[in-house]
């Protein structure tokens, strides 16, 4: 299965791609993850995208979409992958279309007050992508997966947010449309008081899964 997971910052799309990863066995293809490693190697593609992920904005299609390209030629893409947080633009949109036959792309919806809060809250493993919210760590601040130290991203302080979340409904929430008239389109109207195991039943039932 060919999915992609859209939705405001900080819905659960990496939340959840990490778990559908492990139940299918299939690739969770981050451009947001992607993007913080080439940061933190200090590689061309990091130190051009730096500022804009600080000020949370989008970096320039031209340098995300090779990205994506490059690594669904991969082996372990064959059986399906998980494009968490691309595409993000209808340019980006509209480039996928040209190399990747996707089956699903799933909406996952949240009211931005939720959001912020789970943002401001969010600690995440910078080794192997853990994420965590505070609310569940019970004082804890280590990976319970690879015991690396949890850090905040840069981008979750408030003035960042807000920024995000502009962005996102300039510039990403016109592929909702975009999906709908290609008839891919689902969408999980995420609770703010369920569980993540709770929210991630919806997705499994709107993927077909449960
Ligand atoms: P990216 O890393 O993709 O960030 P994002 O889209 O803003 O999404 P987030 O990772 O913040 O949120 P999420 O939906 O994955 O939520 P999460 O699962 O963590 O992108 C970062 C930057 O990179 C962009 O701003 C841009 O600059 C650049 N970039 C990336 N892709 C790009 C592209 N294609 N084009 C151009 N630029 C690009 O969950 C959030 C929190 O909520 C966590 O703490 C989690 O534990 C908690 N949580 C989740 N579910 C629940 C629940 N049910 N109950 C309680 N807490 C919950």
């Amino acid at each position: 299965m060919n999915l992609i997971f859209l939705g405001p910052p900080g819905a659960g799309k990496g939340t959840h791609a990490q778990r559908l990863m492990n139940e299918l066995g299939i690739p969770q293809i981050s451009t947001g993850d992607a993007l913080r490693q080439a940061v933190k190697n200090g590689t061309e593609l990091g130190k051009a995208a730096k500022a804009y992920m600080e000020a949370g904005d989008l970096v320039p299609d031209e340098l995300v979409i090779g990205i994506v390209e490059e690594r669904l030629k991969a082996d372990d893409c064959r059986k399906g992958y998980i494009l968490d947080g691309f595409p993000r633009t209808v340019k980006q949109a509209e480039a996928l279309s040209g190399f990747a036959d996707i089956d699903v792309a799933l909406n996952l919806s949240l009211a931005d007050e939720v959001i912020i809060k789970r943002l401001s809250g969010r600690r995440v493993c910078l080794k192997c992508g853990g994420t965590y919210h505070v609310s569940t760590l019970n004082g804890r601040e280590d990976c319970a997966n690879c015991g690396e130290k949890l850090v905040q991203r840069k981008d979750d302080s408030p003035e960042t947010i807000q920024n995000r979340l502009n962005v996102y409904a300039v510039q990403t929430a016109p592929l909702i449309d975009y999906y709908q008239q290609k008839g891919l389109l689902k969408t999980v109207e995420c609770q703010p008081e369920a569980t993540v195991e709770e929210n991630y039943q919806r997705v499994r039932e709107a993927l077909g899964i449960a």
